[in-house]
């Protein structure tokens, strides 16, 4: 069993830690750290919720430093990389991945991207039913010299509704992604039939705000149909569909309190609803899980510049903002994180001030606000913000608006520090725009 968030207190004796040992340094106005032993018990305790011979695509968009990557990959054999680009495929196979641990999932992939996936042997989720004839097509034709394969899937919306985020949910009536189940049933079916290679679906149904029952439903509706497929692709001749993947986006919690399902609960209510899927000899899983792996290993911490006062309101003037959290500067109503106020050397500071304070960030525009009216202890210049749980999308939606440095990005172990990704230099900066 793993604990679902890092405590303030161990936090904060890693910062105090960071402080002392120069490892977070006057420059370092914003840093963002990766509890590395936490990270690795979580990738172990997912691996031990499935079935052995599950390839688990871990979600390179969550997080795709290339450190993280390589850390990942090396924590058990059956961790692969899913990846939304062919700019993330490359990333993985640079890291290390073997080509069948990658899981391409874009829904705009070229002609050349898709030969350049079959070529190279990754397993490709295709999206759509036009995309799906240019497959067809690569497979037929025969100067594409497609000598080695891989594995093609089919991405299938089951339709099972909306979750509590509608900017992150993809399994309602309407999506943009996959061919929708009830209102193509027929195309999809002949689909099947028609394509022999074509042996994996997916599905994904959204990433926070679903709850557990919602993704099993969306399982549950891709296994029927899996099933009546495959008593007609046998009467065919053709091989069964042996690949199901069930995407990610199994919650997480961004505070202490919440009731968050485990990954245990999540495999056992899929296991009751789709019981061959854990048959090994019947279906291979994969798992696309970005989230739950890495957003409650890393926390992010921003000196306080300025602090304000302005009637009631107060506000401390921070180095991180929309530039590193997007989503919740963007959406505040949905995203919300657990903050912890440590002094300047790195104690916790305990107590309330009797006003609420704003969490502004350094950008040009007013809604750079990470949190409004947060009760926290008497801020001062100086002191230091932790933002919890922020080790997945966060630095991976990074914006270049205003032109800041990105911070220096450590690991530890203890309290043994590495820098996984160093602090951005000026020269570094300028080139982007260059
Ligand atoms: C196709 C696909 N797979 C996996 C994921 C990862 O979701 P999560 O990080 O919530 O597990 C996403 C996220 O948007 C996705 O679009």
């Amino acid at each position: 069993m793993v604990e679902n968030n890092l405590s303030a207190a161990s936090i904060g004796n890693t910062l105090r830690s960071a402080l002392l040992s120069g490892m977070i340094r006057e420059e370092d106005t914003s840093a963002i750290l990766y509890d590395l032993s936490y990270l690795e018990s979580r990738i172990k305790h997912l691996t031990s919720c499935f079935p052995e011979n599950t390839l688990h695509g871990i979600a390179i968009k969550a997080n795709p430093l290339v450190r993280i990557l390589e850390f990942m990959k090396g924590i058990a054999p059956n961790i692969g990389a899913e990846a939304a680009s062919i700019g993330e495929v490359t990333m993985a196979l640079k890291t290390g991945y073997r080509p069948d641990q990658i899981v391409y999932d874009s829904p705009v992939k070229t002609m050349q991207e898709l030969e350049f996936a079959l070529k190279t042997g990754l397993h490709i989720n295709v999206d759509n039913l036009s995309e799906l004839n240019r497959v067809a097509m690569i497979y037929q034709s025969r100067s594409a010299n497609v000598t080695s394969t891989g594995s093609v899937g089919l991405r299938i919306n089951p339709q099972i509704g909306l979750g509590t985020i509608l900017e992150s949910s993809v399994a309602g009536e309407y999506s943009k992604f996959g061919v929708p189940l009830r209102h193509q049933r027929a195309q999809l079916e002949q689909a099947f039939l028609t394509h022999a290679w074509l042996t994996g679906v997916h599905l994904h149904v959204g990433s926070q705000g679903c709850p557990m029952e919602m993704l099993v439903d969306g399982i549950g509706a891709l296994y029927d149909f899996t099933m009546v497929v495959n008593a007609k692709r046998r009467n065919a001749n053709l091989h069964a569909i042996d690949v199901f993947d069930i995407g990610g986006g199994l919650p997480v919690a961004y505070n202490t309190i919440s009731a968050i399902p485990s990954m245990e609960e999540y495999v056992g209510k899929i296991r009751r609803r789709a019981p061959q899927l854990f048959n090994t000899t019947v279906f291979k899983l994969i798992t696309e899980f970005g989230r739950w792996t890495c957003t409650n290993a890393g926390w992010t911490v921003s000196r306080v510049e300025y602090v304000k006062h302005d009637q009631s309101i107060n506000t401390a003037m921070l180095h991180v903002g929309a530039d590193l959290f997007l989503r919740e500067c963007l959406n505040p109503k949905d995203w919300h994180h657990q903050y912890t106020l440590f002094d300047r050397e790195g104690r916790i500071k305990e107590g309330k001030d009797v006003n609420l304070w704003n969490l502004a960030g350094p950008l040009c525009f007013s809604g750079d606000m990470l949190a409004k009216e947060v009760c926290l202890p008497p801020v001062e210049e100086g002191d230091y913000l932790v933002i919890h749980d922020s080790g997945g999308y966060t630095f991976s939606m990074w914006s270049r608006y205003n032109s800041r440095q990105t911070p220096r990005i450590i690991g530890y172990r203890e309290d043994r520090f590495e820098i996984l990704k160093e602090r951005e230099t000026l020269e570094e900066l300028l080139g982007f725009w260059e």
